[in-house]
């Protein structure tokens, strides 16, 4: 009989404590879950709020093993955490979820691709590269994006190569070479899974990029477009997180062409940055539902109340040390506007310090209140 999650001396383990483990730190709370965190940076946003916070390594197979062993389920908010050490806590009987499977292929940009292709899942065509000479003998495949196999997130590790001109700047490392697809929108589709294999899919969300950061800038829920490529997105949705038999929060980003042709192009198995509007917009937050979804609970309703826009708040370009957020106090008189400081100590030019998502009876005027907080709010280093 496993522990229910109500019990006295129920643990629960997060690898990773920055920002989204501090929003599931939220939910956790309210069912009075105890929560204890691991992250190697003694100042992480989780670190003075946890229940427990360890200073350690995640990606350290005995730091793994010996925060893993006094809890009844681990859970990640990072997938660039040590999988065998997973593997080992769950031969012990931990709970762990997502499987240490699924972690291990999504780790991988290769082996996620391979796995797409394997199970019939639409993704841009692809090849492998070891090295860059790899790379220069792909001429014929041009132009295509050079992606890190292994290490890369928030853009970095991702480089666009698209003429011979770019050979130059490759990466000299094992990573997977896509065809540049013409997008005409990034979508994500937000899912969970339990271990009953009941499975829900948040509305749809819009996803509008800064090409100069190659950060998401803004996000729109719900996606506006056409009923049937929605269906047909969320039935892929529903396609794949079966196929990794996850059980937590998937999100699946998704390129949508002008035909209206959808590939997916990589999955996170935890919350993700385009479910943060989740909290204040939807009936169940993606966190909440993360929760639930390990903790083999049903799933909640996803029902969205209010249409909603997030902006990431980024360190401002020029900036690097200590942080000052500038603004703070006249965001708020912004109606229905929700800010979110992730109490990250330092800023650097383009980190995610904090978000803001707003939410209003239209997307336009959802848009506006959250770009006019975005305007008023500088995260800077402090003077
Ligand atoms: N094949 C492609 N064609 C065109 N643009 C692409 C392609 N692959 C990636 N991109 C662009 O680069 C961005 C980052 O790529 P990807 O999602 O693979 O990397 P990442 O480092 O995991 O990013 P993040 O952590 O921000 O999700 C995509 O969101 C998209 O805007
Ligand atoms: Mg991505």
């Amino acid at each position: 009989m496993e522990k229910p999650f109500y019990a006295k001396d129920f643990k629960l383990g997060v690898l990773g404590g920055g920002q989204l483990g501090r929003m599931l730190l939220v939910p956790a709370i309210r069912y009075d879950i105890k929560v204890s965190v691991l992250d190697p940076d003694p100042e992480a946003p989780c670190s003075r709020i946890a229940h427990e916070f360890t200073c350690g390594d995640f990606r350290d197979y005995d730091t793994v093993i010996k925060f893993g062993e006094s809890c009844d389920v681990v859970t990640v908010e990072i997938e660039h955490v040590n999988v065998e050490a997973l593997r080992e806590l769950r031969n012990r009987g931990v709970r762990v979820f997502p499987q240490p499977e699924v972690l291990e292929t999504v780790q991988d940009k290769g082996l996620q691709k391979a796995f797409y292709e394997k199970h019939n899942i639409p993704t841009a065509p692809f090849r492998m590269a070891e090295s860059k000479a790899d790379v220069e003998a792909s001429k014929d495949f041009l132009p295509f994006v050079q992606k890190l196999r292994k290490g890369g997130y928030d853009g970095r590790g991702v480089q666009v190569i698209r003429t011979e001109a770019d050979f130059p700047k490759a990466f000299d490392a094992p990573s997977v070479l896509e065809k540049f697809v013409d997008f005409e929108k990034e979508i994500a589709a937000v899912a969970a899974r339990n271990e009953a294999g009941e499975i829900e899919i948040f509305p749809l969300v819009e996803l509008v990029f800064n090409p100069d950061a190659n950060l998401v800038e803004f996000l729109s829920a719900p996606a506006q477009i056409a009923p049937d490529v929605i269906a047909r997105i969320e039935e892929i949705a529903r396609q794949t997180v079966n196929a990794y038999g996850i059980n937590g929060i998937m999100a699946i980003e998704f390129f949508k062409t002008a035909d209206n042709e959808v590939f997916v192009n990589e999955v996170a198995p935890r919350p993700h940055n385009s479910g943060h509007h989740t909290i204040e917009a939807n009936a169940t937050s993606q966190y909440e539902q993360h929760l639930r979804a390990i903790l083999n609970l049903p799933l909640g309703s996803t029902k969205q109340n209010k249409f909603a826009a997030m902006v990431n708040l980024l360190g401002a370009d020029g900036h690097k040390g200590p942080v000052m957020y500038e603004g703070l106090t006249e965001t708020l008189s912004v109606p229905e506007v929700y800010v979110h400081i992730y109490g990250k100590a330092l800023t650097k030019p383009f980190r995610k310090m904090g978000h803001v998502t707003a939410t209003a009876s239209s997307h336009r005027e959802a848009a506006a209140r959250a770009l006019e907080a975005k305007d008023k709010i500088q995260v800077k280093t402090a003077k």
